[in-house]
């Protein structure tokens, strides 16, 4: 066997102390595999005196990260710190400009400074890994880099993000509106104190912008993503969407159409009988459509410490065993032009709901507006009799319809005397 290879890991929170144990674990396997040993020679976190569930005491300590990145006894720089910004980039770039390897789970800086650090990494002939950043323990950014490398993807789509999917998993068994569900959620630890980047779909956007990058070879852009959570999703959506045959998921999709390439981030309903549709609770999922592959379809779990640390371990293994490729799958040099499709002329059925008083004229006034934006209805549905002064729920599935034409017709509609409520659209997704 030849010299081991030297890690610095940069972070030593619920990824990097699970780093830490797997290695403890496994490093016999990994050793095997990769044709040297891996071992860890000195780590960095904020407090030392932390108990990390694993013995750190014979890797040397750095308060400072940055300076870890620089330690001459540092090979290979694990950075599983977190943040787009700060000190979790300035460890990346300090490795790169050292000469070192990184190996990060930080979707966040890639979706931001991604083509950046691919670029520096490529300068200086260093790999660039991500694996734990998209969907956790699924291998997903292998998948499209290499094992999917034959073909041309049309479009690349999933559940990215474990804690919306439970509150979404959670609202369709139990029938509870989300503020409950959220709030069980957050006592159970399955969602954090703030909740926002998750359940307003900003992770999702951010692996959904490094998985573009990957399918499409063009440089990662996260700003081109259009985002929306599943705040908005209500019970009665759910109800209504079972009664259609369809579930509610967040799902993430980027895809290639005639406009460019679209990234979007929002609550879809689907098929209940897609093979997707199945996956619930904090489980992720990635569907690519590959022009000679079809449909593969990866399943896992997108967080905790194991399934990640799972994923940051096949990095580590690549880097010893010295495979080495470009962190997007070609090199930064050769990304292609980043033609983004701009949302409005996104095309597709939608699901609207509306909650009107129940008046002669009503739908009269509505079906006035769809036809002025030319939106032709493909069923309706009018639930029961309200007392007066109490509102129903009306509820439309339209053909398929430019998303322009759609945000102009609920502004009117929205406007009319008759509508009490801001009228409420999920997009129907084709799977
Ligand atoms: N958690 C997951 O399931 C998961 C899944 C996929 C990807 N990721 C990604 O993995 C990365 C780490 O996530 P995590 O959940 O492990 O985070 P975490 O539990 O909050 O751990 C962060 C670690 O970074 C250390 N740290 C923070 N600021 C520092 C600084 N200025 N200098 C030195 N150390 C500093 C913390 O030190 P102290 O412990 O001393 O405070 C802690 O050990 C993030 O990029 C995240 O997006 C996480």
């Amino acid at each position: 066997m030849t010299a081991p290879l030297a890690l610095g890991v940069a972070g030593l929170g619920t990824v990097g102390a699970g780093f830490l144990r797997l290695l403890a674990e496994q490093s016999e396997v990994m050793a095997r595999r990769a044709g040297r040993p891996i071992q860890v020679v000195a780590v960095s976190a904020r407090d030392r005196m932390r108990d990390r569930g694993t013995d750190i005491s014979a890797f040397r300590w750095h308060d400072d990260p940055v300076a870890l990145a620089a330690d001459p006894a540092v090979a290979v720089v694990v950075e599983l710190i977190g943040g787009a910004d700060g000190v979790a980039k300035t460890v990346c770039e300090t490795a790169i400009a050292n000469g070192k390897p990184v190996v990060t789970a930080n979707k966040a800086l890639l979706a931001i400074h991604g083509a950046d650090l691919a670029k520096r990494a490529e300068a200086a002939k260093v790999p660039l890994y991500f694996e734990a950043a998209v969907a956790g323990g699924v291998p997903i950014v292998k998948a499209l880099r290499e094992g999917l490398a034959g073909n041309s993807f049309r479009r690349v789509f999933g559940i990215l993000n474990g804690t919306s999917n439970y509150i979404l998993t959670q609202m369709q068994e139990s029938g509870r509106d989300f503020q409950s569900v959220l709030d069980e959620a957050q006592g159970l630890g399955y969602a954090e104190a703030d909740p926002s980047f998750d359940i307003d779909g900003v992770d999702a956007a951010h692996k959904l912008a490094i998985l573009t990058s990957l399918a499409f070879n063009c440089p990662v852009d996260f700003s081109a993503v259009h985002v929306e959570g599943i705040r908005h999703v209500s019970a009665l959506d759910i109800a209504f969407a079972r009664e259609l045959g369809y579930r509610i998921k967040l799902l993430a999709i980027t895809q290639a159409t005639a406009n460019g390439i679209a990234q979007r981030v929002h609550p879809c309903m689907i098929d209940a009988e897609s093979p997707i549709a199945h996956v619930d609770g904090v489980f992720n999922a990635v569907v690519a459509e590959g022009n000679f592959v079809d449909r593969t379809m990866f399943v896992g779990r997108g967080a905790g410490a194991g399934p990640t640390a799972s994923a940051v371990a096949a990095d580590i293994v690549d880097l010893a065993a010295a495979r080495q490729a470009p962190p997007f799958g070609v090199p930064a040099s050769k990304f292609g032009r980043f033609e983004a499709a701009p949302m409005d002329r996104h095309r597709g059925p939608y699901y609207v709901r509306l909650m009107v008083y129940d008046r002669p004229g009503v739908i009269a006034d509505i079906a006035a507006v769809l036809r002025d934006e030319r939106i032709s209805i493909e069923s309706l549905i009018q639930r029961g009799r309200a007392a007066p002064g109490q509102a129903v729920p009306v509820v439309m599935i339209t053909h398929e319809t430019e998303e322009a034409a759609m945000v102009k017709a609920l502004e009117k509609i929205g406007h009319l005397a008759t509508v009490c409520e801001r009228p409420r659209m999920i997009r129907i997704e084709g799977l």
